[in-house]
Order: C-alpha cells, then sequence, then structure tokens
C-alpha cells in the first residue's frame, strides 16, 4: 500500500480529487466507487469547484455508493442519498440512470444487495474506488468480524459506529442499526485501484492498525494489503501515530 500524508484536510481533498480527475482522463466512461461520511466531502468540494471550471465531465460516469442505511428512504436528510445529492450530484452532469446508491428502503433487501453488485459486474468493475476509514477500522459499513469474501449485504452496525454516527443524527437512538454495505470481496475484487482517506486524530489508531496489521477480520481495513493497488492519504493528525512508531 502508497502511504502518502499531507498537511491538511485542504491537501487530501486536492490529491483524493486528483486521482479522480486522472481516472476520467484515461477513461470518461470510468466507474467511479464513492464514499460518504465528513472525510471526503473536501474531495467532493474539490471536484464540484473543477467541474465549474470546465476541467471535468460526468457526463458517461457511472457511481457506485459503497453503503445505505437500511430503513431511511432516500430523501431522508440523512440518507446517503442526500448526503451525494447535496455535495456531488445536484452540483455536476452526472446522468441520474448511472448513479447508483444501494436502496435502504427495498421491499426486498437480499435481492437488493444481489441485484448491486450484478450492476457493479455489468459495468465492468469500478476503476477508482475511494474509501473512508472508521475508527473501529470498518470501510464502507464493512465492520470487524466482516469475512474478506464477503459481496453487498445488509449488516448490523457496531456500537461505536452508531455512536460515531449519531453526531449527524438528532440523538444516537436515531441512528439506524442496520445499513447495506458494498461487502470487502466486492472492494477488493471488483475495483481496479483504491484510495482511502483518512483525517484527524480519531482515527490515528486505526490507521496504525490498518497499516502494521497482517489481513484479520478484526481490523476489516487491513484487508486492503491484500489488493494490489491502494493508496492512503492521510493528514498529519491522522498519521500522527505512524510518525511516533517512525522515530
Ligand atoms: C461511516 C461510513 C463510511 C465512512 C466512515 C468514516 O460510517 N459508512 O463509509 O468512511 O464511517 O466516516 P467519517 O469520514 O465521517 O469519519
Amino acid at each position: 500500500m502508497k502511504f502518502i500524508v499531507v498537511q491538511n484536510d485542504q491537501e487530501m481533498s486536492r490529491a483524493a480529487a486528483g486521482h479522480v480527475v486522472r481516472t476520467l482522463q484515461e477513461r470518461a466512461d470510468a466507474v467511479l466507487g464513492l464514499a460518504t461520511g465528513s472525510t471526503p466531502v473536501g474531495m467532493y468540494q474539490e471536484l464540484v469547484r473543477l467541474y465549474k471550471l470546465g476541467g471535468i465531465d460526468f457526463s458517461q460516469v457511472t457511481t457506485f455508493n459503497l453503503d445505505e442505511y437500511v430503513g431511511l428512504s432516500s430523501n431522508h436528510p440523512r440518507s446517503y442519498h442526500v448526503y451525494m445529492l447535496n455535495h456531488l450530484f445536484s452540483h455536476v452532469n452526472a446522468v441520474p440512470e448511472q448513479i447508483y446508491i444501494p436502496d435502504g428502503n427495498a421491499p426486498d433487501l437480499k435481492k437488493e444487495c444481489e441485484a448491486y453488485d450484478q450492476a457493479i459486474d455489468h459495468a465492468g468493475g469500478i476503476d477508482l474506488q475511494v474509501l473512508g476509514l472508521g475508527i473501529n477500522g470498518h470501510i464502507g459499513f464493512n465492520e470487524p468480524g466482516s469475512s474478506p469474501e464477503g459481496r453487498t449485504m445488509v449488516v448490523q452496525l457496531a456500537e461505536s459506529t452508531i455512536q460515531a454516527n449519531s453526531r449527524f443524527f438528532d440523538n444516537p437512538a436515531s441512528v439506524p442499526k442496520q445499513a447495506i454495505t458494498v461487502g470487502i470481496g466486492t472492494i477488493l475484487n471488483c475495483s481496479r485501484q483504491i484510495i482511502l482517506l483518512a483525517k484527524g486524530e480519531e482515527k490515528a489508531q486505526a490507521v496504525v492498525n490498518m497499516m502494521h496489521q497482517q489481513p484479520n477480520p478484526a481490523n476489516p481495513a487491513s484487508y486492503l494489503k491484500l489488493h494490489k493497488d491502494v493508496t492512503v492519504i492521510v493528514d498529519e493528525q491522522a498519521a500522527s501515530m505512524m510518525t511516533l512508531m517512525t522515530t
């Protein structure tokens, strides 16, 4: 895994957006795997800025989001559908038919998951997958204990994830307890290139664990070592424990 430390959120966002831009330059009809959470917000802002300058075109791009809460409708303000609309899709020329986000309100969630994997396969896989990192090492919503072979599925959220994400909800009780997530197997087998972003001191331990542990089920992000093209981009705070270990 390549490990890049940048000074701050702005540099991380620019570096991440640079990966997206290069992917679109290589292939105008690229397939992007997209993440939510607070970490990639700056990357989306940078992509919108570049789009408005005429630097990038999303008209042929297909996107697959990593995850969505179960039980939230697509217009719920805390759904990842609304997040993506607010941060990216309402600002660029992405075509709605080419935007995929799991439907956490689907009547048959198992079918929804199977159809999602089929759609990824049908699109020819993902050219660039963007990931964030949970404080417990989760990627997407693949919590500790997840299988490295997992495909898209319904998962129970870990208590620490519910707590961490409660900042986006009125209170912890209103955070959904389940989500649909693209599985680790889908991420590893269907992505040609992966970038993982992490910022802030609260991610420092998760970054060290990811970089130093052998792939193991207690730490989902450690499975990224099984992929041949992963770039980890972190700010100085998220890298602070790595620095301490090497000095
Ligand atoms: C959330 C999302 C992940 C995200 C992670 C980190 O629960 N499901 O896709 O990468 O947790 O979130 P944040 O960037 O807000 O720290």
